[in-house]
């Protein structure tokens, strides 16, 4: 990377110039981008601040908050109401969605966040990171309900993720492409250092939580046998296994070198639609993967295709190099 590579502010500017985003997403991202760093840093002197631990709330999927969870919501709906055309804001922790406009019009912003994910790794400080979402309203509305945000994510036009590892990253789409941005300890400027991401199509690693093999469906345990068997297996290859406990972190290294990642529903999360969020995790992932050139798939339909019902929806998520991801639809249809 050359000394004087693209800030975001910049590469922001580029895009605005060549017509690609309005000036108040370029602000919006600006934002996040500033929520994200007040996080990292937040993150980073957290067992000084005593803000590792839990809390002795739940949020709204029962999970018990950590300190952090609640401090980076905060922070994120804090900076996130600045820009004038964001009608409505959906976190992981807020019940309800937050309404910011009492007469939101075609074109203002909804904003869908997970503002701390993985967030069982901060008290072992391994990696953390936030997911973001942006659509626009199609139309004017009057009825403030939390069903009013409920669009395809097909829809987005923008969406991204910071992830707090050993340096800061912020990893963004605007439906133009992927671009990577890590923060630069000094001036404190997220500068762009991956241009361009592309999801590598092949590749010999797989990640899933194993310990959940006896609940798996019979496409899921199918390829995960598959790979296991090695070079003489049908696929012919040995395959490597990794699992981080943090979409972010899980989907960054996808990205990078290649690989898929699987939280499929299986018959303990089946109650509950699968373990992943369709509108702040799959879909924001979903969009970054497909405009990398991946692909994410619930196994028998394009993520970005599911149909919301609910602003905190689960969903069965397949996401990473589109070989694997068509393969393991292949198994679903031969299943069906
Ligand atoms: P969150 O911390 O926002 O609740 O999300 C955690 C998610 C995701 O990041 C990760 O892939 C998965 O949960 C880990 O699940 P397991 O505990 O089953 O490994
Ligand atoms: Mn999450
Ligand atoms: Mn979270």
């Amino acid at each position: 990377m050359s000394d004087n590579a693209q800030t975001l502010r910049q590469f922001l500017l580029a895009e605005r110039k060549q017509g690609l985003i309005a000036q108040d997403m370029m602000l919006l991202i600006e934002d996040i981008a500033t929520s994200s760093r007040i996080i990292a840093h937040q993150i980073r002197n957290g067992a000084f601040l005593n803000i590792l631990g839990a809390t002795e709330t739940s949020n709204v999927q029962g999970e018990t908050q950590k300190q952090l969870d609640v401090i980076a919501n905060d922070i994120f709906i804090e900076h996130c109401s600045n820009c004038s055309r964001v009608a409505a804001l959906v976190s992981e922790e807020i019940d309800d969605v937050i309404w910011l406009k009492d007469q939101p019009k075609a074109g203002d912003y909804l904003v869908y966040f997970d503002p701390l994910d993985g967030s069982s790794n901060l008290n072992v400080n391994l990696s953390v990171g936030s997911i973001f979402s942006i659509m626009e309203l199609k139309e004017d509305i009057t009825d403030l309900t939390n069903e009013a945000v409920l669009f395809e994510g097909a829809n987005q036009i923008c969406a991204g993720y910071s992830l707090y590892g050993p340096s800061t990253s912020m990893i963004l789409t605007t439906g133009n492409g992927v671009n990577g941005f890590t923060h630069k300890i000094g001036t404190g400027e997220f500068t762009l250092t991956f241009p361009d991401m592309r999801l590598p199509e092949e590749t010999d690693e797989f990640a899933i939580n194993a310990s959940r093999f006896r609940k798996w469906d019979p496409a899921i345990a199918r390829y995960v046998e598959e790979c296991l068997d090695g070079k003489d297996g049908p696929r012919g290859k040995s395959f490597n296994m990794r699992w981080t406990a943090s979409m972010v972190a899980e989907v960054h290294r996808i990205l990078m070198r290649g690989g898929i990642f699987l939280y499929p529903k299986d018959s303990g999360n089946a109650e509950m639609g699968g373990k992943l969020r369709l509108l702040y995790e799959a879909n924001p992932m979903g969009f970054i993967a497909e405009q990398a050139g991946g692909k994410a798939s619930t196994g028998m339909q394009r993520i970005l295709e599911v149909e919301p019902t609910s602003h905190h929806q689960r969903v069965s998520v397949i996401l990473g190099s589109a070989s694997e991801v068509d393969r393991i639809e292949s198994y679903y249809t031969e299943n069906a």
